[in-house]
């Protein structure tokens, strides 16, 4: 198949794309490259991949792109409260109206698959088990442009969405304001974390898990298409302290402490049911312990010296 990624040089992105082009696929990757990020050059290698410096909200460009395109993974955004709440133009004009001019400009039979978060099914459902019928109603800006894009992804015919549990794991695109990946760089570069409203669950997801999940659906789109799926480890619904434990099981040296010094702007304590997922016969291959020996190992290569002399 022909599949293009936009933001396809990113955390996500940068694990995905090696995959779908080992898997045999054409992809052709826009991204505007916002972090000066050298990602994706072991791909290059591949005639059948295809890398455009762009906006994925330039009407023309996409036009352009999505003229062979069989599939269209939509993972160009700005991710998190924090960037959103920093340039809420651009979290709206990217996150949201970039993908409802896809969803506009693609014929009925291209097939989008688009990542959203879970963070919106916490609040008010502590300590029930959200499934993909519990209302999603996000507070952060970055939630509520993913849950809007998401509708216009479900409106169409051959759309469906991933709801993504909190993402850990090594890309060459790193990104550490991911909560177990913030944590186990702490862990192992400062050996100590203050964490706030600690007794607060999270879900977990892989992020070479999740890469399986689009091939998954790519494989399997025809039953599974029209439906929003959550994507975490069943085995993972942890608390941050309950996180912060796992870590230390790994690094005993490492200290966590619990204070008041902030709140999460997504109000997120919740469980989630990943029944649904399940049934359509996908099963993640990475536990969280697995991943935090990766992140481990990740991390001792991995270290922002660029203010010290040791
Ligand atoms: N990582 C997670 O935990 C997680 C969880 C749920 C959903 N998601 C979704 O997955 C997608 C990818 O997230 P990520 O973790 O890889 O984040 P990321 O920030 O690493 O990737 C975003 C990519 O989009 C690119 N980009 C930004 N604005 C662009 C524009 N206007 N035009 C073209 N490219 C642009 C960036 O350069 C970057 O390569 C996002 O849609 C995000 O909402 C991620």
């Amino acid at each position: 198949m022909n599949i293009l990624v936009t933001g396809g040089a990113g955390y996500l992105g940068s694990v995905l794309v090696p995959e779908l082009l080992a898997n045999g696929h054409g992809v052709t990757v826009l991204d505007n490259f916002m972090f000066g990020q050298a990602t994706l050059l072991d791909c290059c290698r591949y005639d059948r991949f295809r890398i455009v410096r762009g906006d994925a909200r330039d009407e023309s460009t996409v036009g352009r792109l999505l003229a062979d395109a069989d599939v269209v993974i939509p993972l160009a955004a700005l991710v998190g409260a924090p960037i959103c709440d920093y340039d809420p133009v651009a979290a709206n004009t990217v996150n949201l109206a970039a993908v409802q001019m896809l969803c506009r400009m693609a014929a009925p039979s291209q097939r989008i698959i688009f990542p959203t978060t879970n963070s919106g099914y916490g609040i008010g459902e502590s300590g029930k088990h959200c499934t993909e019928e519990t209302p999603l109603r996000p507070i952060s800006l970055y939630g509520v442009t993913k849950v809007r894009a998401e509708e216009a992804v479900l409106a169409r015919e051959n759309g469906l969405s991933f709801r993504l549990a909190t993402v850990f794991g090594m890309s060459s695109r790193m990104r550490t304001d991911l909560l177990v990946n913030d944590f186990v760089y702490r862990a192992v570069h400062d050996r100590a974390v203050v964490i706030f409203q600690g007794h607060f669950k999270r879900n977990y997801i892989h992020v070479r898990d999740v890469a399986r999940v689009f091939i998954h659906a790519l494989g399997n789109f025809d039953r599974m298409r029209g439906r929003a799926y959550n994507v975490g480890l069943d085995d993972a619904n942890l608390s941050k302290l309950e996180l912060c434990e796992r870590i230390q099981a790994h690094l005993p040296k490492f200290v966590y402490l619990e204070a008041e010094i902030g709140e999460d702007p997504d109000k997120r304590d919740y469980i989630v049911s990943n029944a649904r997922i399940a049934s359509t016969g996908f099963e993640p291959e990475w536990s969280l312990d697995r991943g935090i020996d990766e992140l481990i190992r990740g991390f001792t290569i991995l270290k922002d010296r660029s203010f010290g002399n040791f």
